[in-house]
């Protein structure tokens, strides 16, 4: 079993206790963390990764992504730059394009962009469908993210589309939507939002994919203050997603049910809203993750780097904070033990800096800092980077 071992780390960031901070050396093999330990003790190895003297940290573990959809929304972006503000009903306009893409150009659409994520290190990704609104479409879209992710995830309750009443809808979604698609799902989602779904609504979707075996998320107060994040905690969802809204008494019962509130500041970055109170999450102790929510209408980026560097700027975390929901934060939302950090057993993921702490990714913003991605014990990125 080929072993891989990645040396000369100035800085380790593994959220394992027992492994050293400094002058470390890591060894994978056979896909999975098997060694930490001070440099000096490393065992021989096949291969060699050097990290000269740069940060490693867990592959980025990206929570939220809508990566499935067709055409795009720059039209839109530039409308808002000019004042004009983001509401729900421009997602229709992915629906029509989304609908008119083939399956297979949507997977390669998919694909292109699971791979502009992979060079900025995120070696996890989840994919939500809800740009296709029919049974058939979001099968497909679905299907077309199969290629890019085990995490998938039904959003058939993402907006109304044209031509049909909410009650008729909802009972498609619930109903034969959620039993053709469970089988190429793993999450349920629903947008609990003033001009989406009421938590009635959404309460009705979510139960659907619950009796599915699926894992629940939930698009909750995004835009406004409202029900989503209490709903999320009632059903004791897995996630509660965007959370930008929220009162200190859903704060409460998001810590209380053990609901990860995943963070997508690069959504209130390019919707020039306000940014989650995430400072208030943390401190009453409820887990943080942060995530792109890369999507064409409110957050056209797959960078965790950049969303790491707006987190620490906008929402007040500091740099181990933010890396730790860029990780661990993510990998707690779609719970999955194995990812998200270094400790014995976990799946070999990993990102070199070209820069000696995790800070540098929100100290020098926009500046492309990964100088090598390892996902399952492979390099699939080593690049160098001037520093
Ligand atoms: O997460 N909030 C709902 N869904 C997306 C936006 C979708 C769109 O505008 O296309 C989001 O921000
Ligand atoms: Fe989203």
């Amino acid at each position: 079993m080929s072993s891989l071992l990645v040396d000369r780390i100035g800085r380790l960031v593994s959220h394992d206790d027992e492994a050293p901070v400094s002058d470390a050396a890591l060894v994978v093999s056979g896909g999975r963390v098997v060694w930490s330990g001070s440099r000096r003790q490393a065992p021989p190895c096949d291969r060699l990764l050097d990290a000269d003297g740069g940060c490693v940290l867990p592959g980025f573990v990206d929570s939220h992504t809508h990566l499935v959809f067709g055409g795009d929304r720059a039209q839109e972006f530039e409308d808002r730059l000019a004042g004009i503000a983001y509401t729900a009903g421009g997602i229709r306009s992915t629906v029509a394009a989304t609908r008119a893409t083939t399956t297979a150009e949507l997977a390669a659409r998919a694909a292109r962009l699971a791979a502009e994520a992979l060079r900025s290190g995120t070696t996890t990704l989840e994919v939500k469908s809800g740009y296709g609104l029919t049974v058939e479409d979001e099968l497909r879209c679905l299907q077309a993210a199969a290629a890019v992710t085990v995490h998938r995830t039904l959003l058939g309750a993402h907006v109304l589309p044209d031509g049909t009443s909410a009650e008729d809808y909802v009972a498609l979604v619930a109903g034969p939507m959620t039993e053709a698609c469970a089988g190429e799902a793993t999450g349920v989602d629903a947008f609990c939002e003033t001009g989406a779904f009421d938590a009635e609504q959404c309460r009705t979707v979510l139960t659907a994919g619950v009796d599915r075996g699926l894992s629940v998320h939930v698009h909750a107060n995004q835009l406004g203050p409202g029900p989503g994040a209490q709903l999320a905690a009632s059903l004791a969802a897995a996630s509660a997603d965007h959370c930008t809204h929220l009162t200190d008494d859903d704060v409460t019962a998001l810590r209380d049910a053990d609901v990860t509130a995943v963070l997508v500041p690069a959504a209130e970055f390019s919707t020039r809203s306000a940014y989650a109170p995430a400072r208030r999450l943390l401190d009453a102790g409820v887990v943080v993750a942060l995530a792109t929510d890369c999507n064409p209408g409110t957050s056209f980026t797959t960078s965790m780097p950049f969303v790491i560097a707006l987190a620490c700027r906008e929402l007040g975390l500091s740099p181990a904070e933010a890396v730790e929901a860029a990780t661990l934060g993510g990998a707690t939302a779609l719970r999955q033990g194995d990812v998200g950090h270094l400790r014995p057993g976990a799946r070999g993921d990993l990102v070199v800096l070209a820069a000696p702490s995790e800070g540098w990714l929100a100290y020098r913003p926009g500046v492309d800092l990964v100088r090598s991605v390892v996902r399952n014990g492979e390099v699939v990125r080593n690049g160098e980077v001037v520093r």
